[in-house]
């Protein structure tokens, strides 16, 4: 991609970035690449691998060097919470930035990763407000979920492998609209399977289930009583159809993978860089054509 991009490049172009560490894996920079060429901007997206004692320095680099912004991703989106200048309200809320734009030498951050969950909903035409949620996993992702879920009118029960983690994140968020969060303990079969009864979404936020373990993934959840009218929405997308999905459909549940959230999230991003409607269609299926690539 980038071969064919350089050609091009003029003392016009800017460029946008992804900052990880480790980053190789990054599906964004053929995404937000694929959208670039799509649209013919003078951008181009590179992948920096950034160590957590360096981005401090790198985020003001990049600022120097007038970048337009750059993605953050694990493990640097808490991080950057405190290094930024301004926050935008979800970043600031959730305590994670996934998004920079370098702005005359200030640097403002975002959080599209609610956004970049709750749109594959949406155009599912998925129902929220009211609904029965529960959420495995306590960590970043878990929590920008629990609050895009909060937003939405939703209840949402919380499992997470350490419990201590759980209970302060529903206690945080029942300050914001309260009641709405529950925390489960996970060896608490009865009360995860009556949650699991009467869930109407479920979502996997741990990594339980990636490749290259997924293979020896062992789901120590009782995942076999959700109903069949549960929607079950892994943000794991290494395989494309997890063990989790597969169980799940086992009981009749429509399921999805993390991969329109991952789009999702990155067309968000672009939005807020270049305040175009990003081609989504685009950038999702240079996601697919990568992660086959990857997989091949
Ligand atoms: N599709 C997307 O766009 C998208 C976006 C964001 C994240 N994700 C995926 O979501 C997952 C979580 O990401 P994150 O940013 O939240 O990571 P994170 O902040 O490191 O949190 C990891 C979470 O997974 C739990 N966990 C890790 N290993 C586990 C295991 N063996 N058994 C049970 N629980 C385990 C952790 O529990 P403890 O608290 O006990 O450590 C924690 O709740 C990752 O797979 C990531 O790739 C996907």
């Amino acid at each position: 991609m980038l071969d064919s991009i350089k050609s091009h490049i003029g003392g016009d172009w800017r460029v946008i970035g992804v900052l990880g560490y480790p980053v190789q894996h990054s599906l964004s920079p053929a995404m937000q690449n694929a959208a670039i060429q799509a649209l013919s901007l003078p951008l181009v997206y590179v992948p920096f691998e950034v160590s957590p004692e360096h981005l401090a320095t790198a985020l003001d680099g990049l600022s120097a060097l007038n970048m337009v912004g750059v993605n953050l991703t694990i493990p640097h989106k808490e991080a950057a919470v405190p290094l930024m200048d301004a926050l935008a309200s979800r970043a600031d809320r959730i305590g994670s930035v996934n998004t920079v734009v370098f702005d005359g030498g200030k640097k403002i951050g975002y959080s599209t990763d609610g956004i970049g969950f709750l749109t594959p909903l949406h155009e599912r035409r998925f129902q929220l407000k009211g609904a029965q949620c529960v959420i495995i996993g306590a960590g970043g992702a878990g929590r920008a979920i629990l609050y895009a879920l909060g937003e939405s009118g939703a209840s949402v029960s919380i499992i997470n492998r350490t419990p201590t983690r759980s209970e302060r994140l529903a206690a945080e968020v029942n300050q914001v609209w309260p009641g709405i969060a529950k925390h489960l303990e996970w060896a608490d079969k009865t009360e995860v399977e009556a949650a699991f009864r009467s869930c109407d979404l479920l979502v996997n936020a741990t990594p339980l289930g990636m490749a290259p373990h997924d293979k020896e993934v062992e789901w120590d959840l009782p995942l076999r009583t959700l109903p069949s009218t549960a929607f079950v929405y892994d943000l794991v997308y290494r395989p494309a159809k997890t063990r989790l999905m597969e169980i799940a459909e086992d009981c009749g549940c429509e399921t999805m993978n993390g991969l329109k959230m991952l789009v999702h999230q990155g067309a968000e991003s672009f939005r807020i860089w270049t305040g175009i409607t990003p081609p989504v269609a685009v950038m999702e299926r240079a996601a697919l054509e990568q992660l086959r690539s990857c997989e091949a």
